[in-house]
């Protein structure tokens, strides 16, 4: 699955491409066909909710591969704190326009890292009525998991490294890189 990269002005970071872009395209559309096959009886459009900013790339392209009725809409999260969402300190930041109430609720996500974000969402979401709450994550690393979340749709596994492109940043560079690379540790 490794390439080189061929993007010389952004290397100096990257180490190397762990998901290259085909790979991606053939995985969203199994992803896509699974959603599709899950709520293939749904009555109300599903509510795909992304979580801003990582996962604006995986939505997209997500979402354009659903044939079953959905609308799109984005929350904001921040993590504050030494540790930030690793330790925990989670809060809203922008909340979503629909309402939820009895809606079925697909949160898509870049990354399953700690997983406090998802678990605070995923309690949010239920308190708030919502008929089903389900989680589409892109990425998953097993290592890093502090808190038990359970994922309904997740496209790869990857190790404990900092990764970017497709919509995950560092300090907010490579988030539009096509495919998933992994950075020297120097964060
Ligand atoms: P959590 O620790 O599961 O709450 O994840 C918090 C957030 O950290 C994720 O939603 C990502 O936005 C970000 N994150 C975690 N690991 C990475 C990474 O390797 N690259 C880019 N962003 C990451
Ligand atoms: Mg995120």
């Amino acid at each position: 699955m490794s390439k080189t990269l061929t993007l010389p002005p952004l290397t100096e970071d990257l180490a190397q491409v762990l998901v290259d872009a085909a790979t991606i395209d053939r995985r969203v559309n199994e992803i896509a066909a699974e959603i599709n096959r899950d709520y293939r009886d749904i009555e109300e459009p599903l509510l795909l909710i992304g979580v801003l900013k990582g996962s604006f790339i995986f939505l997209a392209d997500l979402c354009r591969r659903l044939t079953i009725p959905h609308v799109v809409d984005f929350i904001a999260i921040s993590s504050y704190g030494s540790g930030g969402a690793t330790q925990g300190n989670v809060r809203l930041l922008m909340d979503i326009r629909e309402d939820m109430t009895g809606r079925d609720v697909l949160i898509v996500e870049d990354i399953l890292d700690s997983g406090h974000t998802l678990a605070y969402l995923q309690r949010n979401f239920q308190t708030r009525g919502a008929k089903s709450v389900r989680i589409a994550s892109f990425l998953d690393k097993p290592e890093r998991h502090k808190v038990d979340i359970k994922l309904d749709y997740m496209g790869f596994t990857i190790p404990d490294v900092w990764v970017v492109g497709y919509g995950l940043d560092y300090k907010e560079k490579y988030r539009t890189l096509p495919y998933i690379a992994e950075m020297y540790p120097v964060h």
